[in-house]
């Protein structure tokens, strides 16, 4: 199979990177090893997504759960997401990616979270794969931080309770914009979402692959992305709405 546009790619895939602490220790390595080879999967299966015809790709980077893990640890992750911006930003923007941050803004100090926004705002402009990195994302901190804003506006005046719709709420996520996941993958063989994407998972395809994070490449986003191509999504209906006469 080619791996240049794939016939009617997900438009969406979002994936849940874990496994990597497993990877290292398999090895007899430290965790902070597990981390920098899942950089290269990142790497590789960001290029892979752009070439498949994928319009959107969210990588699950840091949660808002993942500050309880030792401080250490969480030292390296920062400092491996800094590296990966500082030194993939400029190819990525040649390669006329979009980046966009979701996750909390506020409240974090270092210099992080204004390495994020630049990325994203020099890239703002670029028409090809949107890559969405969560970054201290939870999904009910991101529900709670939409509420609020609606509560307030309901509180001002300027809208209704009833204005309170299901487009609404999603316009009010940090994936306003962004098209619902297709796909949500997870590694590591874990079946759980972690707090991610919980509003945009309503009816997204699940699937949850054995191998660790540092493991992934291009050929297993493809065989994955063949698997989601064989499912029937029906949406709550009772046939395939490409498949559905007359409608
Ligand atoms: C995923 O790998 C990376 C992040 C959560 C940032 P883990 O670090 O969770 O690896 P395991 O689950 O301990 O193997
Ligand atoms: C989910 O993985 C978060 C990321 C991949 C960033 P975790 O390893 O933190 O999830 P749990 O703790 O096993 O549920
Ligand atoms: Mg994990």
């Amino acid at each position: 199979m080619s791996d240049r546009h794939m016939i009617c790619p997900p438009k969406h895939v979002a994936i849940i990177m874990d496994g990597n602490g497993r990877w290292a220790k398999a090895r007899g390595l430290p965790r902070s090893m597990g981390h920098r080879k899942g950089v290269e999967a990142v790497r590789e299966t960001v290029r892979a997504a752009g070439d498949l015809g994928i319009s959107y790709l969210t990588l699950y980077a840091f949660s808002s759960e993942n500050w309880s893990r030792p401080e250490a640890e969480v030292n390296d992750l920062m400092g491996l997401l800094k590296a990966f911006i500082r030194r993939d930003l400029a190819e990525l923007h040649r390669e006329n990616v979009r980046i966009r941050i979701i996750g909390d803004r506020t409240n974090l100090r270092g210099d992080i979270m204004p390495l994020l926004l630049e990325a994203e705002e020099t890239t703002r402009n670029n028409t090809g794969i949107t890559l969405l990195i969560a970054f201290n994302y939870g999904a009910r901190d991101e529900m709670v931080r939409a509420m609020r804003r609606l509560a307030a506006e309901v509180a001002a005046g300027t809208m209704s309770p009833d204005d309170i719709t299901p487009a609404r709420v999603s316009a009010s996520l940090d994936t306003s914009g962004i098209p619902d996941p297709d796909l949500i993958l997870r590694t590591s063989g874990e079946e759980r979402l972690s707090n991610f994407l919980l509003w945009q998972a309503a009816y997204s395809e699940l699937m949850f692959l054995p191998e660790l994070w540092p493991d992934f490449t291009r050929e297993t986003l493809i065989h994955a992305i063949e698997r989601f191509q064989r499912r029937e999504r029906r949406f709550g209906g009772v046939t395939a709405p490409s498949l559905a006469v007359g409608s």
